[in-house]
């Protein structure tokens, strides 16, 4: 059974048996009017009229041409942007800035080099006792297959590495919701499906919500319950589309093939020559 077969009940409810305390997986109500930047040329109206819900435990992808606003509608989730005219909710609590109930991966890992693979991953967990600490890192580490790289630095990990070490340490604050931007966009295209992978096992053991954006349609149609298809200038939702197939997912596959397709088709009508 895919984790979008199971009910919101039946989440919780294998969360009560998982090793670490049960996670609470995130909802987002999420309301854009308009965001806008200052450019050089005047105001620049980046994001306009989004409205999307995200169910707890749920995968959403986000697909878009470049410069359609991806990146900064993730950085609001994060709460890293909080000038936007709108609201966005995580489980009926106002967004107002970054919180380690929202974890965030980059398409850069974003490591601090000077710290050992263990202290990455532990960064951001200063208010918990270090038992406590040293628990979670230990879990995380394991859950993304580095436990013998803990004492590694960085420099010394390859880029599926770097991401996964990014990944273990945006779980490691137990957040409700998962925000990567672009995560495997720089790895080379066997790194990138192993990671997808690996992602697709990650969130089937933490139970957590996920928002993803990616330039990729097959990394959307293999990873998503639904896509979000964005449109440019100013950015905005085209179309959602659901990924009703059964986990894993095969390429190769007609059904496959079509969602690709769809999503593709929905993207081309919307690109701005
Ligand atoms: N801090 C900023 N100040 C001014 N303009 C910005 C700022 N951040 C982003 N923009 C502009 O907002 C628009 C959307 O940028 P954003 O990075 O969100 O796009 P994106 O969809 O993530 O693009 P890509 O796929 O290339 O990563 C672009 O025109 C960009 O130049
Ligand atoms: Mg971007």
């Amino acid at each position: 059974m895919s984790r979008s077969d199971l009910s919101i009940d039946e989440v919780r409810k294998n969360q009560s048996t998982s090793r670490e305390p049960p996670r609470k997986c995130g909802a987002l109500d999420i309301v854009i009017s308009r965001k806008m930047f200052a450019g050089v040329e005047g105001p620049l109206t980046v994001l306009r009229d989004i409205s999307l819900t995200v169910q707890p435990g749920e995968f959403v992808c986000i697909v878009g041409g470049s410069g359609c606003g991806k990146t900064t509608f993730l950085r609001i989730l994060a709460g890293l942007e909080t000038e936007y005219e709108g609201c966005v909710r995580l489980d009926e609590q106002q967004i107002a800035g970054p919180d380690l109930n929202r974890g965030v991966v980059f398409q850069e890992h974003r490591l601090l080099p000077w710290l050992t693979v263990r202290d990455n991953v532990a960064f951001g967990l200063s208010r918990a006792s270090s038992p406590e600490r040293s628990g979670k890192v230990q879990h995380y580490l394991d859950l993304v297959g580095l436990r013998s790289f803990e004492r590694e630095y960085p420099d010394r990990l390859s880029g599926g590495m770097s991401q996964r070490v990014a990944i273990a340490r945006a779980l490691a604050g137990c957040p409700e919701v998962l925000l990567l931007d672009e995560p495997f966009a720089s790895l080379d295209a066997l790194t990138r499906i192993r990671m997808q992978e690996e992602l697709l096992r990650i969130w089937q053991a933490e139970q957590t919500t996920v928002v993803l954006v990616t330039h990729d349609i097959e990394e959307a149609v293999y990873l998503a319950d639904r896509i979000v298809v964005m449109s440019p200038q100013p950015g905005t939702i085209r179309n959602l589309l659901p990924v009703d197939l059964p986990r894993p997912r095969e390429r190769t596959s007609t059904e496959f093939s079509g969602i690709r397709r769809a999503v593709l088709d929905e993207l081309l009508a919307h690109t701005v020559v």
